[in-house]
């Protein structure tokens, strides 16, 4: 392609990914350079107040969130943002997995590509109720013939092929509030992507999505959790508590504001009391006219550790139940914001009894200390699918979009095989 038809693509080809939360509303462009990879090159943040709990209660102050998320991310990139790639999450999010079986069509009876897409849609034949719509079907693995657990049987030989596929589904309002409250900024939400499923491309390895991890994204609002097994989703489940309730607990317990609670959390809080020392003190501003007074650190630690045990808890306790605790053999990662309070990796080993680690999105060129923050996961996330779709649809394009990320450049492949059988 010559110098100048490069630039004109290049220059239509950034990508805006939008992640509304409940305590925050989160923009991130990114863009392919000169050598056809990835980089950040703008990022927004605005206070969210129209959402609880993922849905939207107010779509004035939603639509004026996104607005002035996208407008920093376009002051900083220095790009107009006309249309977007859209986050989903929020309290109303499940899944289940189905199969779908046909019979090999193909001349010689070699799977083709056709082929994959009738199994596909054999298995995303399902009954779902009325208020509720697909949102993504997720190709997990193959059977041909009586061979299982293939991966990809594109040229395979055989003359019956099941698929199984994960499939996540939200509630019809919740997701057209959403893309209405971007439609009202101006902006066009042109793709739709889970937000757990996003953050998990933003900080998960191909290892633990093979070996079998879960992905904890403790937002503000809610707890998204999905399990991955052999390179796919499994399970997919929200739990309706996160951050907020213990800013929340912070706030009643020590008769303070929120904003003062909220600082508190972030400055001074920790939810592993074994690492706080005995005689530390913090101090807790008074309201109404009262004078600040000084409190043992642990106190504050006594008030956040069992809100953030609890969660932990409940994410268990659904995974026990749904009976995919005992897939999770590579450990948990943890991300979104709350999972930044200090001692939350050595609390969720000891609910958990696994391995922990938190989830930060990779160095992906361009700007480098905006978005390594596991807030910023999801958004992240949004650009980095959204990239791997469109590097799929141009095969001519480099087939890396993250550098200096060669993990996540590797998990690249599955990503995009989910992609071509276009599961968004
Ligand atoms: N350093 C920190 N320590 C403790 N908590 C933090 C810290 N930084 C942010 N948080 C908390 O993270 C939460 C926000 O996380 P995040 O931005 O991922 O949520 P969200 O995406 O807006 O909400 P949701 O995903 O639930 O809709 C808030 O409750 C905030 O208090
Ligand atoms: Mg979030």
């Amino acid at each position: 392609m010559c110098t100048e038809a490069r630039r004109h693509k290049l220059a239509d080809s950034f990508i805006a990914g939008l992640d509304i939360g409940t305590t925050s509303t989160r923009a991130v462009v990114g863009d392919f350079n000169e050598e056809d990879q990835l980089e950040i090159i703008g990022v927004g943040v605005a206070p969210s107040t129209g959402l609880r709990r993922g849905v939207v209660l107010n779509i004035e102050a939603t639509l004026s969130s996104v607005s002035a998320a996208i407008e920093f991310a376009e002051l900083m990139s220095g790009r107009e943002i006309h249309s977007c790639v859209m986050g989903v999450s929020g309290a109303n999010v499940e899944c289940l997995n189905s199969k779908g079986v046909v019979a090999v069509a193909g001349k010689g009876r070699e799977i083709t590509t056709e082929d994959i897409a009738r199994v596909h849609e054999a298995a995303k034949a399902v009954s779902i109720p009325m208020d509720r719509e697909i949102l993504h079907v997720i190709p997990q693995v193959y059977s041909v013939d009586t061979q299982k657990d293939i991966r990809d049987p594109l040229h395979m030989m055989g003359v019956r092929l099941e698929s199984e596929v994960h499939i996540v589904t939200t509630s019809v309002t919740t997701s057209q509030n959403m893309a209405k409250c971007v439609n009202r900024a101006g902006y066009k939400p042109e793709r739709r992507i889970l937000g757990c499923l996003a953050a998990s491309r933003a900080v998960l390895s191909d290892d633990e999505r093979d070996l079998g991890c879960l992905l904890l994204d403790i937002g503000g609002g809610t707890t998204d959790l999905m399990v991955f097994k052999e390179g796919a989703p499994w399970y997919t489940a929200a739990i309706p508590a996160g951050g907020m309730q213990v800013t929340n607990d912070i706030s009643i317990m020590l008769s303070v504001l929120m904003d003062s609670a909220e600082r508190l959390k972030r400055e001074a809080a920790c939810c592993w009391l074994e690492s706080v020392d005995v005689d530390e003190l913090i101090v807790v501003p008074g309201i109404g006219g009262r004078e600040p007074t000084e409190i043992p650190r642990r106190k504050l630690c006594a008030i956040v550790q069992p809100r953030m045990e609890e969660i932990f808890l409940m994410a268990k306790e659904k995974l026990e139940k749904a009976g995919w605790y005992k897939e999770i053999k590579a450990g948990v990662v943890l991300t979104g914001g709350a999972s930044l309070m200090v001692g939350a990796s050595e609390l969720a080993q000891s609910v958990f009894g696994l391995p922990v680690h938190l989830g930060s999105p990779p160095i992906i060129g361009g700007l480098e200390s905006e978005y390594r923050n596991p807030g910023f996961a999801t958004a992240v996330g949004l650009v980095l699918l959204e990239a791997d779709a469109r590097v799929a649809a141009d095969p001519s394009r480099v087939q890396q979009t993250t550098r200096k990320d060669k993990k996540s450049a590797s998990s690249l492949g599955k990503v995009l095989g989910w992609i071509k059988d276009k599961f968004i």
